[in-house]
């Protein structure tokens, strides 16, 4: 039978949708997922998701030998910024220390291949932009701290026990797949789109803006969003890098240019012909002004070529997903 790769966090919003984008390419996958934020319905029908901890190793290894894993994409974690302020070691925790389980894992059983989550957090509050990814390294908050350890002991794992990876450190990714079949469920949404989104459809009083006074063209801060899906597809290509016997990477994922707060907002109300009730407030503490990905990198290493490089596309998609859940939630209230 041909080996599977293990992703972690499969019923989560990116893992989900590399899920889908797997089973698209016709790769076989297994999932593990505590569903403690994630959702079953997720997963696509043909992946076995089984549930439980990333950080056991008894259940890795069940999983591992069970299903004949030989390479592994990990997204299962925490990823709310403010959180991590208020509970690091939980961040460490879920983070760092989850990974270092997994990282044990993958030696033990001489898996040799892994595609990591990580974050443009780990730039911190860049000193310019476009960031590249020979920039320094230097968060600003837990979480990216959390992620940045991680990429650390991939280098030295890479080093000591020839574990080769790619480390995909995402921008900001929004929106959901075309075709409905995922998006981003988490029960307490923080990012910009999703939020503006539920403000639009009534589901809270407002969005607030977040600084209006930062040194940008119109006070707001800007952002690199990246569609979910072009994400997904990095994730497939990633993959295969590494099965064809690829070095480890480190890569950006961004389209390498920046829409504002008050530019999102306004796509979302041209593409609904809505508009979206939100309020200007102070900033927010941690934001940077500007943070957009120099994007050259994985075009040239993977052949990556974004499909859905438009923020109308992003939020046209994100307002479809948020109005599904809407009806999801109506259909369950009226039964
Ligand atoms: N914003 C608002 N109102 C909101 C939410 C966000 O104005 O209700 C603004 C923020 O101030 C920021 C922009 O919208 O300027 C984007 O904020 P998000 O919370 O959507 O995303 P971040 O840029 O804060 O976070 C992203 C990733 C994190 C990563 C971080 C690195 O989602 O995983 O970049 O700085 F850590």
């Amino acid at each position: 039978p041909s080996s599977r790769v293990l992703v972690t966090g499969g019923a989560g919003y990116i893992g989900s949708h590399v899920l889908h984008a797997l089973a698209d390419a016709g790769i076989p996958a297994v999932t593990i997922d505590n569903l403690s934020t994630g959702r079953r319905q997720a997963v696509p029908a043909s992946v076995p998701l089984v549930e439980g901890d990333v950080g056991s190793p008894a259940l890795l290894d069940e999983v591992i030998r069970e299903h004949g894993v030989d390479a592994v994409m990990h997204f299962a974690g925490s990823i709310v910024v403010p959180e991590s302020v208020e509970k690091p070691l939980a961040y460490y925790r879920n983070n760092t220390v989850s990974s270092l389980t997994l990282l044990d894992a993958c030696v033990r059983h001489g898996i040799d291949k892994l595609v990591f989550s990580s974050t443009a957090a780990v730039y911190g509050a860049p000193e310019r932009v476009p960031i590249d990814e020979d920039a320094p390294t230097a968060p600003i908050n837990p979480y990216g701290a959390s992620k940045l350890m991680t990429e650390q002991m991939l280098r030295d794992a890479g080093a000591a026990h020839g574990l080769r990876s790619v480390i995909l450190r995402y921008f900001n990714v929004a929106g959901a797949d075309p075709a409905g079949r995922t998006g981003q469920a988490t029960p307490v949404a923080t990012h910009l789109i999703k939020v503006a989104c539920q403000a639009l459809l009534g589901q809270r009083p407002a969005l607030s803006v977040f600084g209006t006074d930062y040194p940008t063209p119109d006070g707001t801060c800007i952002r690199d969003y990246i569609h979910v899906s072009d994400l997904a597809d990095a994730h497939v290509l990633a993959l295969l890098h590494l099965r064809r016997g690829g070095d480890s990477l480190i890569l950006n994922c961004g389209y390498g240019r920046g829409a504002s707060v008050r530019e999102v907002v306004r796509t979302l109300e041209s593409v609904s012909g809505e508009t979206v009730p939100a309020t200007l407030g102070p900033r927010r503490a941690g934001d940077p002004p500007q943070l957009v990905s120099a994007a050259a990198r994985i075009r040239e290493r993977l052949g990556w070529v974004p499909k859905h490089d438009s923020l109308e596309e992003i939020v046209r998609s994100a307002l479809s997903w948020e109005r599904r859940l809407d009806q999801e939630r109506a259909g369950r209230d009226g039964a």
